[in-house]
């Protein structure tokens, strides 16, 4: 038997929960559970796009911070119903990519690693992320190599997994392993519109993921295929809307609303899957992941 198990308030339910029975394979049985996690966030208030660090950013469209920042409280509220706990670092005026919040750092055990950017256009987001980790009682590690936080690890239970490629050092995975004591799995990228873990892997609970394969190369294909057999694969068409680039609660999944596939697939193995619409900030390259650092305490 199998108990779905919504953890949030009933007037949440009213607004995301399909009233549709959900149809459920054999084999994906399990009770899926939600715990209502605490999560860091950056209101874009200096949003736009005015240089290119990845394909998705066009310095030359203008972009709307208004409807950027309309669009990220949609998220937030989100997360509030949900009965997460949201704490918000302030937005720095010159820093248009700081609401990407999950490359701040990475955050396990109260332990904060600081994130060490690639590009100078958001270096100086490491020290103000890590300033708001000292400020907020968290064990601060500064990093020795450049590392872009939760954009590029990814917590599944007790293993790390671990993204190279275009931004992260493939020391930094070493360091990581170093400073969490877990084991970390380094997972090679090789389609620039990937560039970070999140947008082609997404943690659904502590032993399930979904992921776009052509992400990868093939050593880090065989790693994933071998370790999670029962993976959700995504479409290329979902990928393309950064569907993967979601949070999930165990139970609740918050995905790109554009990303119709992954939303039916979730049904299908008894999650609750919550679109939103962050279409202003996939602009610079991001989605609900990329605007979400979970703060471990
Ligand atoms: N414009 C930002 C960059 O290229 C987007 C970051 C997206 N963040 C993420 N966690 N994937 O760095």
């Amino acid at each position: 038997m199998r108990v779905a198990c919504p953890v949030f308030p009933s007037t949440v339910k009213e607004t995301f929960v399909s009233t549709t029975v959900p149809q459920l394979s054999p084999e994906n049985t399990s009770v899926r559970s939600a715990i209502p996690r605490t999560i860091l966030m950056c209101r874009p208030n200096h949003f736009t796009v005015s240089y290119r660090i990845n394909p998705w950013m066009h310095p030359q469209i203008p972009t709307d911070t208004s409807l950027a920042v309309a669009q990220w409280e949609q998220l937030y509220r989100t997360y509030q119903k949900l009965g997460m706990q949201v704490h918000l670092v302030d937005s720095i005026a010159g820093l248009p990519d700081m609401v990407y919040a999950a490359n701040g750092g990475f955050v396990i055990d109260n332990t904060a690693y600081g994130a060490r950017f690639t590009h100078a256009e958001r270096q100086p987001e490491g020290p103000a992320y890590m300033d708001w980790f000292r400020d907020n009682d968290f064990d601060v590690r500064v990093p020795q190599n450049t590392n872009e936080g939760e954009g590029d690890f990814l917590l599944v239970g007790d293993t790390i997994l671990a993204g190279t490629g275009f931004r992260s050092a493939s020391d930094s995975h070493r360091e990581v392993a170093e400073i969490f004591g877990r084991e970390v799995v380094t997972l090679n990228l090789v389609n620039p519109s990937f560039y970070h873990l999140d947008t082609a892997i997404a943690v659904l609970d502590d032993s399930t993921i979904a992921y776009l394969p052509s992400a990868f190369d093939a050593a880090g294909l065989a790693a994933l295929e071998r370790r999670y057999p029962d993976a959700v694969i995504v479409t290329e068409t979902d990928a393309a809307v950064l569907g993967l680039n979601s949070f999930s609660d165990g139970y609740n999944v918050v995905i790109a609303d554009r990303a119709v596939d992954f939303e039916r697939q979730l049904r299908e193995r008894g999650f609750n899957p919550i679109g939103v619409d962050l279409s202003e900030l996939l602009r610079g390259g991001g989605g609900v992941k990329c605007c979400t650092l979970e703060l471990r305490r």
